[in-house]
């Protein structure tokens, strides 16, 4: 199977874990559209959705699916989502679509995160792919600096901005070896909106499409 079939696979094998009656957060990205379209057969199972960006909302409303206000959707059943980068320990590098903020707080909100990938994105560990951090725009320059004290290489991702008016820095170079520590230090910076690590708040399941179909894992701890 090619990419996009072990997507489709990986996507398509996270409906069962999908709760009858109880509303779902829902990602971003080409796995997540997957996961979409497949979910519009359960449409009528759900109460709705609540999504983690502009694309994703349209896409759920055009298949029929209720987009709900995190505000009033309460806690959610699970989050489905797919990730840049998943490590043995289920943490994850996120924010390749830009979406990795609100990402981030839907995930919070769910009881149970199951992300989706192809085997591509599997690593031994974290940071092979440039980190995302979204950064309020005053910021930009600031916080680009703080990153190459920290040893990393930001790249502004240009013509970029998030569904909440920010800009993206990409940090190269990053060898992470402490996911939780690095989270912790990169979101203390004065400007930093949202870093792209899900280490604090990691996958509780991940579902891997392959070539010879799928696999889920569990944290390894
Ligand atoms: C968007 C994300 C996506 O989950 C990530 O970029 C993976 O995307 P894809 O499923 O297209 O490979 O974090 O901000």
């Amino acid at each position: 199977m090619d990419q996009n079939q072990a997507k489709k696979a990986a996507a398509e094998a996270a409906l069962k874990y999908l709760v009858p009656g109880e509303v779902l957060g829902v990602g971003t990205g080409s796995t997540v559209n997957f996961f979409i379209d497949a979910l519009a057969a359960h449409r009528d199972d759900i109460p709705g959705a609540v999504s983690s960006s502009e694309a994703s909302s349209a896409r759920l409303k055009a298949l029929g699916i209720p987009v709900l206000d995190a505000n009033n959707a309460g806690p959610l059943s699970i989050y489905v989502d797919g990730a840049d980068e998943a490590d043995p320990h289920l943490r994850l590098i996120k924010g390749g679509g830009a979406a990795h903020t609100r990402e981030k707080i839907v995930a919070e909100a769910a009881r149970v995160f199951v992300c989706i990938v192809d085997e591509s994105k599997l690593v031994p560990v974290l940071g092979r792919f440039p980190l995302p951090i979204e950064v309020i725009p005053m910021a930009r320059s600031l916080v680009a600096r703080k990153l190459v004290v920290l040893g990393g290489q930001p790249v502004w991702r240009e013509g970029v901005t998030t569904d909440n008016g920010n800009v993206i820095l990409d940090v190269h170079g990053l060898h992470i070896t402490d996911p939780v520590a690095l989270e912790r230090e990169l979101n203390q910076l004065p400007g930093v909106v949202a870093v792209g690590l899900f280490a604090r708040r990691k996958a509780d399941i991940l579902i891997v499409g392959e070539p010879n179909g799928i696999r889920t894992l569990k944290p390894s701890n």
